[in-house]
């Protein structure tokens, strides 16, 4: 385990792009994975202690985070794992699906102190965890990471996007690994993989991402990374 991971979880980003690095449209569609990358997205959740997703996902998706049983044998025992949403206003609705579909799987709100004390109450009244990280502007992610491995005993966190939360993940240096499915289309002026909140100025800057495996299943090629924040790409 390297030094920087040692009161933190194992984070892997699993995301589909389109072949010009979109996750979303700019009318916000975002189906692009096929059935076999659906099977892998739900196979990963299910080895995973948490899945993590910023509030523009919830409120543009309503996206449930749940491990679907129709990719797994019949009879196999899925773990779901616990939900993370991070929000530093607290404006998630509450019949959104991440709190109210399946209750009795946990749902932790990452939010500020700029939440206001009636929303954290509605969030506790529906069976939600509020861990509050810093006063703001956005939630402080290093302490989220750390609250959630010493508090929560969460080891590993799928972070499934989207592009703000991803760049600012990487940002942070808080990526271990990305496994992305990349589809044959284009997205256009849409919603890029990582909205950094830096210049890249040249593609000798770090981080590097070196390939660990790649394969095409049907339309679609996967690839699984490292990233290595402190080496450059060599040509
Ligand atoms: N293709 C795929 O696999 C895939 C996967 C996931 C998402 N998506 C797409 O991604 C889009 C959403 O992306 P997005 O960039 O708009 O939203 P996002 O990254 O999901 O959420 C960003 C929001 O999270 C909150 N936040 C709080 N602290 C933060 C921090 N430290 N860093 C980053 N965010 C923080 C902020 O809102 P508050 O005001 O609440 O604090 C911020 O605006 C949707 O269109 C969705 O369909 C695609």
């Amino acid at each position: 385990m390297s030094k920087e991971r040692l009161n933190r979880p194992k984070i892997i980003l699993s995301t589909a792009i389109s072949l010009d690095g979109q996750i979303a449209t700019l009318t916000g569609d975002d189906k692009l994975s096929n059935a076999e990358d659906w099977k892998r997205v739900h196979h990963l959740r299910a080895k995973s202690d948490a899945i993590m997703v910023g509030s523009g996902t919830i409120l543009a998706d309503d996206s449930k985070l749940t491990v679907k049983p129709e990719y797994f044998k019949p009879g196999y025992s899925i773990n779901n794992p616990t939900r993370v949403v991070i929000s530093s206003s607290g404006n998630i609705p509450l019949d959104a699906r991440v709190i109210a579909f399946r209750p009795e799987i946990p749902t932790i709100i990452a939010t500020t102190s700029k939440c206001p004390p009636a929303q954290k109450k509605n969030f506790l009244r529906e069976g939600c965890e509020v861990i509050i990280c810093g006063k703001g502007p956005l939630v402080n992610l290093k302490q989220l990471m750390s609250i959630l491995f010493s508090d929560f005993n969460i080891r590993t966190v799928l972070l499934e996007g989207g592009s703000k939360l991803n760049g600012n993940m990487l940002a942070e240096k808080l990526i271990d690994e990305i496994h992305v499915a990349i589809a044959p289309v284009l997205g256009g002026t849409g919603k890029p993989f990582f909205s950094l909140p830096y210049t890249v100025s040249s593609f000798t800057q770090p981080p590097f991402f070196e390939i660990l495996e790649n394969k095409i299943i049907g339309d679609m090629i996967w690839l699984y990374l490292r990233i290595c924040y402190e080496s450059s790409r060599m040509i």
